[in-house]
């Protein structure tokens, strides 16, 4: 584990023996150890309930673990009280949704100023340009004074990408942001979030089905019953697919083949 214990120290997330449970059942997240150095892109993948989202709420500060820490960037998630925590989600996280959450009654530049403004920022030509400047970098300037509803699933997607990157923020977590996409408009939005890691030093953190969508990122985890049941670095469409087919069986671990005991240690993006 030495090399965890370095890594944390620069690292942009990290989660110790991280659980989450709702009510009496099986916990959602169970004993999670992650650790996200900064300046990398983690896709978290797992069938339909395993406790990825479960697990990017809970890293996101939006919903507390019932055991475990979460630190972003040094900061111990546990030892902030309600308004600490809800500064440290506007100033350093930014978050886009499993379910679109665009603000239907604000046009698309006033969604993406939101989080400044909730942030203390007052209205200002400064902060529309600001907003302006993010919706270029996904190829939506020209829609900035239109409604969301009359944007296609995969622009107010970028939408979303647009606000959650405002802010400059430490880690972006995607829940699932190219579920409803055609594969080229999909492939779009990634390399979005794949830009910001590249260009701007962000970390992201993405929550994917989508065995394609995996291979963007610099390492896969994969959750089972919320335990990480394996990882890889630099996944593949092809190593990721055989994970995925054997997830709950023994063949996880045929699947991650020489990374034996690799799989099921604290997982580390490099
Ligand atoms: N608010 C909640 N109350 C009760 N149970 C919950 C709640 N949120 C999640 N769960 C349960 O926790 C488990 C993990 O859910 P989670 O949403 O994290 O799964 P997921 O991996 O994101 O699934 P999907 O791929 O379908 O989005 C599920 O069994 C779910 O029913
Ligand atoms: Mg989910």
């Amino acid at each position: 584990m030495t090399t965890t214990a370095v890594t944390e120290n620069g690292a942009a997330l990290a989660l110790d023996r991280v659980s989450r449970a709702y009510g009496g059942g099986a916990p959602a997240l169970d004993g999670v150890d992650l650790v996200v150095p900064r300046g990398r892109f983690l896709a978290v993948m797992g069938r339909s309930g395993s406790g990825k989202s479960t697990l990017l709420r809970c890293a996101a500060g939006l919903e507390r673990p019932t055991a475990g820490r979460v630190r972003i960037g040094g900061t111990d998630l546990a030892t902030l009280r309600t308004t600490g925590l809800t500064r440290l989600r506007r100033d350093r996280i930014g978050f886009v949704f499993q379910s679109l959450n665009l603000v239907s009654a604000l046009n698309v530049r006033e969604n993406v100023t939101l989080p400044l403004l909730l942030a203390g920022a007052r209205e200002s030509r400064a902060l529309d340009a600001r907003a302006l400047a993010g919706l270029d970098a996904v190829g939506l300037a020209d829609r900035a004074e239109d409604r969301p509803e009359s944007l296609s699933g995969g622009q107010r997607q970028r939408v979303a990408i647009a606000r959650a990157l405002v802010n400059e923020p430490e880690v972006v977590f995607a829940d699932e942001p190219t579920a409803a996409l055609d594969p080229v408009t999909a492939a779009g939005v990634l390399a979005l979030l794949r830009r910001a890691v590249d260009e701007r030093g962000r970390t992201v953190v993405l929550v994917t089905h989508d065995p394609t969508a995996a291979t963007w990122a610099d390492e896969a985890v994969f959750l089972d019953r919320g335990r990480i049941a394996g990882r890889l670095d630099r996944p593949d469409e092809a190593r990721v697919r055989a994970v995925l087919g054997g997830l709950g069986t023994a063949g996880v671990r045929a699947a991650l083949g020489g990374l034996g005991e690799a799989g099921r240690q604290p997982a580390v993006a490099r």
